[in-house]
């Protein structure tokens, strides 16, 4: 809704123009500029979208400054202690927690199609044995809708549900497969017997030679973390599949955009990318050394797993993700690994300096979480595949939420053009000689 207005004056042609202001339940008034254009002929600039609401959503609200986050109202931290994964895909989808013969349907529905289609499994030897798991989550995931032409018809809300409870149950089923594929084993099938985390815990590291249990800590741990990976409002990964789904592609290939945009290590690549800068540091005694690297413009090193454009304080995914990594590595005779030790160490000393202080720069989702994978036994080129697995719901959500919206408009961005001025061709004869 819009009662207030927001007066533009414009002093170098003395004309000004009252702009509406649209204030969500929470979050800061927001000037409404689509008019500015059209009544005054110029556009505003604004790169990495500092400063600017893409679109309306229900789904996921951030406070950066407070480290609030809250799926569909519920803060993140009441949802990780007492809701479980498919419960907040649940809620994230349809807006409410599920009541109890509803979830047991939902479970139902997920859990029936988790299978992918035999032909599907073709796509696998495409790739080589060393393949980017990312890659191969990439072109599989996208060519789902090359096997499931009855459900492509993005204006019909029954296509657009079946689309999303496909997409949410076979990503794991995908995921495990793409580590399959890279050990040269056979693919495990999916058992309906199991929950989505233990089932995709199954499928990872049981082999057809014997019985596998996933331990119940990691299957708990996962679950957590899947709830906290699940949504973050208009992160680069899900803005990306709003931009991909305002034309009207099917939600599959939108999916793969945003699994694209997740992999660079500004973003979801992040958690694998921690791992790789404390292998890298290897030892406390080299903290400082790193951190100093960190805080030189001129040196390119970052700390990955630090920072974040929305939470100027802790994010409050990582102090549950850090609680869960005590209680992983407590249970897998992990307890006091140098690598946790590490980790623990640079965050120390990064938030005890000015430079980081300063710029408010905290651990994010992705600082303590491959610590996580690692215990349960998730290989580093794994770790944004997870991420992948959980934020597809996410995505899914948002874009169901915008393909749902009457008023959806394709997103097409303009530019400050800073090229060439007009100019006449020049024959190859007239050109300059080199
Ligand atoms: C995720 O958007 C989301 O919601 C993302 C996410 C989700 O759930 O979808 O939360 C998941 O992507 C978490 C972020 C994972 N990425 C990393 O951990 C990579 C390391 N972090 C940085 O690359 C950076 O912090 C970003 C990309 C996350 C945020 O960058 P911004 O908001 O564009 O901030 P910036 O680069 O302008 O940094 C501000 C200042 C700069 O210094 P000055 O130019 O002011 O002197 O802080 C510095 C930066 O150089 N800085 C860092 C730093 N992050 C920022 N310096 C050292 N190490 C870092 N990690």
């Amino acid at each position: 809704m819009a009662d207030k207005t927001f007066t533009l004056i414009d002093n170098a042609n003395n004309r000004s123009m009252e702009l509406p202001v649209r204030q969500g339940t929470q979050g800061p008034p927001t000037i409404e500029i689509s008019s500015l254009y059209k009544e005054l002929g110029v556009f505003t600039y604004d790169p990495g979208f500092m400063s600017t609401a893409s679109c309306k959503s229900a789904i996921t609200y951030i406070d950066g400054e407070a480290g609030v986050l809250e799926y569909r109202g519920y803060p993140i931290e009441q949802l990780a202690e007492q809701s479980h994964f498919l419960e907040v895909v649940y809620l994230l989808l349809y807006g409410e927690l599920p009541a109890p013969a509803e979830m047991e349907n939902f479970e139902g529905i997920i859990t029936h199609h988790t299978m992918i289609k035999e032909k599907l499994k073709d796509l696998f030897n495409g790739f080589h044995y060393d393949a980017h798991p990312m890659a191969i989550m990439t072109g599989v995931v996208g060519s789902l809708s090359a096997f499931y032409h009855d459900s492509l018809d993005i204006h019909n809300p029954q296509h657009r549900e079946i689309s999303a409870h496909r997409l949410i149950a076979k990503m794991p089923t995908i995921a495990a497969a793409s580590y399959k594929h890279s050990k040269g084993e056979a693919f495990i099938y999916p058992r309906n017997d199991m929950s989505f985390a233990a089932n995709f815990l199954h499928m990872m590291f049981a082999t057809p030679c014997e019985e596998y249990v996933p331990d119940p800590v990691a299957v708990k741990a996962l679950d957590i973390l899947l709830i906290l990976h699940a949504d973050h409002e208009q992160n680069a990964s899900t803005s990306t599949v709003r931009l991909a789904g305002s034309s009207h592609a099917n939600p599959f290939a939108c999916i793969a955009a945003g699994i694209a945009s997740l992999w660079g290590p500004a973003h979801g690549g992040a958690n694998e990318a921690v791992i790789d800068m404390l292998e890298m540091i290897g030892d406390v005694s080299q903290v400082p050394k790193y951190v100093a690297m960190a805080k030189d413009k001129n040196d390119p090193f970052r700390l990955m797993g630090f920072g974040h454009r929305v939470y100027k304080n802790y994010d409050p995914r990582a102090r549950i993700v850090r609680k869960v990594c005590h209680e992983v590595l407590a249970s897998t005779c992990h307890a006091g690994s140098p690598m946790m030790e590490l980790a623990l160490k640079l965050e120390e000393i990064a938030l005890q300096d000015e430079y980081f202080i300063e710029r408010k720069l905290y651990p994010n989702v992705d600082f303590y979480s491959g610590i996580i994978y690692r215990a349960l036994g998730i290989p580093n080129n794994m770790f944004t595949v997870m991420f992948a697995i959980a934020r597809s719901v996410g995505w899914i959500a948002h874009w169901t939420e915008m393909i749902a919206d009457p008023h959806q408009l394709i997103g097409r961005p303009r530019q400050v053009y800073e090229g060439a001025p007009k100019r006449d061709y020049v024959p190859v004869d007239k050109r300059r000689k080199s």
